[in-house]
């Protein structure tokens, strides 16, 4: 037993893998937050980041960032107990109703909602043990009211010094090495989460973290959405279509020759599928449109390739990109590359020949 640590009475029906994988429920103060520890030393940063829930007295805790009306906070945990201990990197979510009982239950579905703390923690941690590209989760806190969770803490490996994809690639838009070096490890990636079957479904820039040791495996975060159910051609081009949108600048008009270099990418990836045909077509308009919401990534994926209606996605897209009116970057004249464009092509062909 954790010293100093209560344990607490199995109140609620909690999904299977928090039980087997952690210890918990405990309890280290009155402070209402329970802890699941996934690994031993991780009762420390979970009782620092439980004493500044109870006190406010923020010692060892780093406000990182503040989200949407604070329904999520970052902070770096450093104990101060012990000086020479790890940094820790912890998430606060807090669930509107809606998605209170499948946080409770370990549920997703439309109807109690997908990316709640419970499913995240669920989800890095299968990355994490079928891939070299998640982050460890150490611990996972809660807060309950009215016999449902409203908060939720995931406590992970702080990632020092490491940065977003989309941060360093524009740092080093004059480096034609590096960025081949960044783009073959986002394809090791790929290979990876094809071969696990894993679906990340937001797959941005932003959600793909780079080492200072750029030989380093990219690590994927924010794993809320993640999805294990998914055609493997389907998911390769959802992969590569957010990611590419994105990393271009958000471009509704692409350079023809970024989306060639998307579908050499594509076919790299899962040319030998029986989807590869539908995925092809699919993944040009996945690179021109953004499919943030309302637009379901997840329907997409839903569907078997060859019952997938393209036209009817190919509407729906065009329609949400012209209500979203875009602003600086979709101006560009159609078809015309720009500047960066242009350098993000070069680095494409330049590494799809180094793979060779
Ligand atoms: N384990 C970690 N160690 C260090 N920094 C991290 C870690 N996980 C995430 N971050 C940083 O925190 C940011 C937000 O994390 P995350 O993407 O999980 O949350 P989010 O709610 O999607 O926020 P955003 O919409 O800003 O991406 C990341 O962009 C990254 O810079
Ligand atoms: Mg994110």
């Amino acid at each position: 037993m954790i010293t100093g640590a209560r344990r607490e009475g199995a109140r609620w029906p909690r999904p299977q893998f928090l039980t087997a994988r952690s210890d918990g429920p405990v309890a280290f103060s009155d402070s209402g937050w329970r802890w699941w520890l996934i690994e031993g030393h991780a009762a420390l940063p979970a009782r620092t980041i439980d004493h500044y829930f109870r006190t406010g007295d923020s010692s060892g805790i780093t406000l990182l960032r503040e989200k949407a009306a604070k329904s999520r906070r970052f902070y770096r945990i450093a104990p101060t107990t012990l000086p020479d201990s790890p940094h820790y990197f912890a998430k606060q979510m807090t669930l509107p109703p809606r998605k209170r009982l499948g946080a409770l239950l370990g549920r997703s579905n439309p109807l109690v909602g997908y990316s709640h703390g419970t499913a995240e923690l669920s989800h890095n941690l299968a990355l994490n043990e079928q891939t070299a590209h998640g982050v460890r989760a150490f611990a996972f806190g809660e807060y309950f009211r009215g016999g449902l969770p409203v908060q939720q803490v995931l406590l992970q490996e702080y990632l020092v010094d490491w940065q977003p994809f989309d941060a360093v690639w524009k740092l080093h838009e004059d480096n034609a090495t590096l960025r081949r070096t960044l783009l073959l490890q986002f394809f090791d990636m790929l290979v990876s989460l094809r071969d696990t079957g894993i679906s990340h479904l937001d797959l941005h820039p932003g959600n793909v973290m780079v080492s200072p040791d750029l030989q380093a495996p990219l690590r994927a975060i924010d794993c809320g959405q993640m999805s294990m159910e998914a055609d493997p051609a389907i998911s390769a081009a959802l992969h590569l279509g957010v990611f590419l949108h994105e990393l271009n600048g958000k471009r509704a008009s692409p350079a023809p020759e970024l989306e060639d270099g998307a579908c050499r990418l594509l076919y790299g990836l899962v040319g030998a599928e029986a989807g590869f045909a539908t995925a092809e077509r699919l993944l040009p308009l996945l690179v021109r449109h953004s499919t943030k919401k309302p637009f379901s990534r997840r329907r997409l994926l839903r569907h078997k390739p060859d019952k997938l209606k393209l036209d009817a996605v190919e509407k729906q897209l065009h329609k949400l990109s012209q209500r979203r009116r875009l602003p600086a970057p979709a101006a560009h004249a159609p078809g015309i590359a720009s500047r960066q464009e242009q350098r993000l092509i070069a680095s494409l062909d330049d590494m799809v020949t180094a793979m060779r």
